[in-house]
């Protein structure tokens, strides 16, 4: 049998926090990954702005790359246009939400906090995440505005300070009731790609929640486990700008395997 194509999809690069764990999964695989880079940030835009923006890319892009699958690698569009990505097309959609359920489980404290953009955490989904599967701990729901493009920004070699990313993640350090947050839910792809800095930042350990793995989980168990060791092309990167990565965006997405 040839190889599948798994097409990964973001705003941006977040997504390739998901696809370095999809392609560990199934390494046999073609990869195409689009970051739709001239719509982003995601999180800015309203709900009928996004809707109206990724349906009609999307059967751009099957048409164009035939994928087997899509990784939806953005907890933005996922929580928005997912059932209705499913209810169009006939490829199967794997999507990012945010793991409330996971990080609920795992609290020992009771208290957890969900990070995402702005328009992940004020969606109907999410709140019904936390309803449905937060199991009685509390919940703080945390949306930043900037978070997002700090983690271009560092991939494309702009630095970020530390007081900038401390200030977004404050909010999710809670010490209430003798509860203090002891999980961070990232619930945006971007976040793990600073992941090492919000460590360092947290007024005091905590466990950030990364739902990639979770992601490649599900991914293969739709398409069954790998069946050869290396892919048989080297991964593709579409950017909806068409715009040339500088070099030192370059220099990032070679640690991901692209370009090299
Ligand atoms: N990576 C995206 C997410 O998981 C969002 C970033 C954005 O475009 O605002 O939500």
């Amino acid at each position: 049998m040839s190889a599948p194509t798994i097409l990964v999809f973001d705003s941006g690069l977040g997504g390739l926090t998901v696809y370095r764990e999809v392609a560990r999964g199934r390494p046999d695989a073609r990869y195409v990954y689009v970051a739709d880079d001239a719509f982003f940030p995601y999180g800015q835009h309203g709900e009928a702005a996004l809707e109206a923006r990724v349906l009609p890319l999307m059967q751009d892009l099957i048409v164009a790359h035939a994928p087997d699958l899509i990784v939806i690698a953005c907890n933005t569009a996922s929580t928005l246009v997912l059932p209705q990505l499913r209810a169009r097309f006939t490829v199967p959609f794997v999507g990012t939400v945010p793991a409330i359920k996971p990080a609920a489980a795992a609290s020992q404290t009771r208290r957890i906090a969900v990070l995402g953009t702005l328009a992940t955490v004020s969606r109907e989904y999410t709140k019904a995440l936390i309803r449905d599967f937060a199991g009685g701990c509390a919940v703080d729901l945390v949306g930043s505005a900037r978070l997002a493009g700090f983690a271009e920004a560092e991939l494309h070699g702009v630095p970020v300070t530390d007081a900038e990313i401390a200030a977004e993640i404050a909010p999710c350090f809670v010490d209430q009731n003798g509860a203090r947050t002891d999980i961070v839910t990232l619930a945006c792809t971007h976040y793990p790609l600073l992941l090492s800095r919000l460590e360092k930042l947290a007024p005091w350990p905590v466990r950030f929640f990364d739902p990639a793995p979770a992601i490649a989980r599900r991914v293969v168990e739709l398409m069954g486990p790998a069946t050869g060791a290396a892919s048989p092309a080297p991964a593709r990167l579409v950017f909806t700008s068409q715009t040339p990565p500088p070099p030192a965006l370059l220099q990032a997405l070679a640690r991901y395997g692209f370009g090299a």
